[in-house]
């Protein structure tokens, strides 16, 4: 992609991915992902906003040496993850008069990661703080956790731009265009449930704490380091992430299963069945043997009911149960209608697993079923009762 206009004197300079399999070498991107990288020109300097992941970088710097694009003077590292700062090291060969600029934690992450320590070369700047380009400016704004300590977003007034790193970000590479209201954004939508669960999930405090700081701020755009730059459809963006880091579910249920021979399965459609009669209009149920943990947890994340199925395997859950369930934790999802079911031959043990492993987060169960070795003939009840559980739980959560 050339370099494109997104406001006065804001270049999109980015690049596209198409060909990583997974994200982190964990989360599936069907679609790809962009490594976003935006240039602000101002009359005295310019400024290059985050870089890209180092095999995308001979794209980056095509757009860089385009006929009338300014070389920079700066790079400002929003954040160090290195799907946005492994180019680092080749930039500052491409341009040796260029400083970095960062706070204290960004610093010792670029010596830590790429040996980088030329203090001629660097710009620490603190929160609330400034950069001149001339007749713009830059003003940093420390957002740690958002996706990790040292991340910041750099806020560009004249213009109401936010560079807010991964915060706001989805999955899919940019088909052309980069602008929200030049493309059918459904596909990026859709990603940001995954891309936020997957991604930024364990830290919504964090979130919410970035978006106390941002709440005056007259945003105009939105440019994250991955998916669309917002603009038209910004406030959608911003409502998405503010409930998910609120961890405030939509109505709907997630059912999380795993089942051998089939009778944990018959379970979780039986229990959809009696959640579908209650009215529940999104309901998705997951094989934990086939749906990909990424997808599971987009689910969980987004629907207010969650239920996970499990038979006894091991004296435990079913391995990708098991999965499913510890990264939940790990999220520390709250604020759901949350339920258990399971099945077993001779030692019950799914509603005891599960609990312990969710003891630590917030998520209260409001009931159980269990079924040993065959559906029994009051399966229906015991999942309409559950089902009735679950949705007048639902009715009562903060939303
Ligand atoms: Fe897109 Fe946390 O890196």
């Amino acid at each position: 992609m050339t370099p494109i206009e997104i406001c006065k004197g804001v270049k999109y300079v980015g690049v596209n991915d198409r060909s990583t399999h997974k994200f982190e070498a964990l989360w599936p991107l069907p679609n790809g992902v962009s490594y976003n990288s935006y240039l602000v020109i101002g009359s005295e300097a310019t400024a290059l906003i985050d870089s890209v992941e180092l095999a995308t970088l001979p794209a980056l710097m095509a757009n860089l040496n385009a006929e009338g694009i300014p070389a920079p003077s700066y790079l400002v590292i929003n954040h160090m993850e290195p799907d946005h700062s492994g180019s680092i090291p080749e930039i500052l060969r491409a341009f040796p008069d260029l400083k970095i600029v960062g706070n204290r934690l960004t610093l010792e992450m670029v010596k830590g990661f790429y040996g980088f320590s030329d203090a001629s070369r660097m710009l620490e700047i603190k929160d609330g703080e400034t950069l001149s380009l001339g007749d713009r400016e830059l003003k940093f704004i420390l957002t740690p956790m958002v996706h990790w300590p040292e991340t910041m977003m750099t806020w560009l007034e004249d213009e109401g731009v936010l560079f807010s790193g991964d915060a706001f970000g989805t999955f899919g590479a940019l088909n052309g265009a980069v602008l929200d209201s030049d493309m059918d954004t459904a596909l990026y939508f859709r990603e940001m449930y995954r891309y936020y669960s997957n991604i930024v999930g364990k830290y919504g405090a964090a979130v919410q704490r970035a978006f106390a700081k941002l709440k005056d701020l007259p945003l105009k755009y939105i440019c994250s380091t991955h998916g669309p730059v917002w603009h038209a459809r910004l406030n959608e963006a911003v409502d998405i992430y503010n409930r998910l880091s609120r961890y405030e579910g939509e109505p709907g249920a997630t059912i999380v299963y795993g089942s051998m021979y089939g009778h944990t399965g018959a379970m979780a459609e039986r229990l959809a069945r009696q959640l579908s009669l209650r009215g529940v209009r999104n309901i998705r149920i997951h094989n934990a043997s086939e749906s990909s943990l990424s997808d599971m947890l987009a689910d969980a994340f987004r629907y207010d009911i969650l239920v996970v199925g499990s038979p006894t395997y091991s004296m435990t859950l079913f391995p990708p149960v098991s999965a499913f369930v510890n990264a939940i934790e790990t999220r520390e999802l709250r604020n759901r209608a949350f339920a258990t079911f399971g099945s077993h031959t001779w030692a019950a043990v799914v509603e005891k697993t599960a609990g312990r492993v969710l003891a630590t987060s917030k998520l209260e169960s409001v009931g159980h079923m269990e079924m040993k070795q065959s559906l029994e003939a009051d399966l229906d009840a015991q999942c309409a009762d559950l089902a009735e559980k679950l949705v007048q739980k639902a009715a009562t959560l903060a939303k």
